[in-house]
């Protein structure tokens, strides 16, 4: 990772955490146990990579900064809601998360489940009630977008495929598919939302766009796959070899840990094909792509 690009990073993480301490409902309102429990989610923690996918989409796109700032903290929440929701005991039933208790532990079940559906809502919200594209239009479809992108046709369904999956042995079509929903859905959403903000590109270009963001989107998960047997629970700030403990089958289940990290890279070269016409306009999206699949936590 050069020092520009901590640098640039770093910007974009300050903007998100700014954007999102002052839009979250403050801790004294009621009901206080729940704002406080959305707050000690979403706040200080996390490697806020989907918003860093954003802004770097957005720059390509020509896009304002502030308008790709509210639709980073949108797909941000809906992560940081799948993350409570994905850690609970009826899930994954994990209690260490970003190097903190997680949500239900932290508070209890009732209010994790609340958190997730608050934050969920807070995203939608944001991107009603703030202007990020000129045409009303485009900024429907966009919703729309975050919407597919979290349901069961995405997020949501991938994380039911999974908890399907427990104690199975998948082909691999059928862990790509769900790997593609459960996490690259909403990698995909992250960028693509990012680029609608700006409007530069041609549809050509959107398309090659989009086929980078499925590409990188898998790719997230199949190195998560490979942290999850190989790093440790304090690198990771979750609990290391959770997946080989639930049962699941994973990338490093199916294909063992170095065909998993050769396939990241099959994906990495896939999804700089198709950035390669953009020349060095898409330098910041190669380099968050570097620091997923180069990633140790
Ligand atoms: C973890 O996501 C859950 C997956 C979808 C694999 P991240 O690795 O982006 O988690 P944070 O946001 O940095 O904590
Ligand atoms: C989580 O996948 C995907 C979502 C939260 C939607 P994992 O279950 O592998 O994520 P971690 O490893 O707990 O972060
Ligand atoms: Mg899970
Ligand atoms: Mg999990
Ligand atoms: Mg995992």
């Amino acid at each position: 990772m050069t020092a520009d690009f901590q640098k640039w990073a770093g910007n974009c993480q300050t903007r998100i955490e700014i954007f999102l301490d002052d839009r979250l409902p403050e801790t004294n309102r009621e009901p206080e146990r729940l704002h406080s429990a959305m707050r000690y989610t979403v706040l200080g923690g996390g490697k806020r990579v989907r918003p860093l996918l954003s802004f770097a989409a957005g720059e390509l796109n020509g896009a304002d900064e502030a308008r790709v700032t509210v639709v980073g903290a949108a797909v941000e929440l809906i992560h940081a809601y799948s993350l409570v929701h994905d850690d609970l005991p009826c899930m994954d039933d994990d209690v260490l998360r970003r190097g903190k208790p997680t949500c239900h532990i932290e508070y209890d079940e009732a209010t994790a489940l609340l958190t997730g559906d608050s934050l969920q809502s807070m995203a939608f919200q944001l991107l009603a009630e703030n202007q990020v594209t000129d045409s009303a239009q485009i900024q429907l479809e966009m919703i729309k977008q975050l919407a597919y992108a979290s349901g069961s046709r995405g997020m949501a369904g991938g994380q039911a495929v999974d908890l399907a999956s427990v104690g199975k042995i998948l082909t691999l079509p059928e862990l790509e598919f769900m790997h593609i929903h459960k996490t690259g859905a909403l990698i995909r959403a992250a960028i693509m939302l990012g680029a609608h903000c700006g409007d530069r590109l041609n549809d050509r270009q959107l398309e090659q766009l989009d086929h980078f963001s499925k590409c990188v989107g898998l790719a997230f998960q199949v190195v998560d796959d490979v942290l999850d047997a190989e790093a440790t629970t304090a690198t990771l700030g979750k609990t290391a070899g959770k997946d080989a403990d639930n049962n699941k089958p994973t990338y490093v289940s199916i294909l063992g840990v170095s065909q998993a990290r050769e396939l990241a890279e099959t994906l990495r070269r896939d999804a700089f094909q198709s950035l390669e016409s953009f020349g060095e306009a898409a330098a910041r999206l190669r380099q968050v792509t570097d620091f997923i699949i180069q990633r140790e936590f």
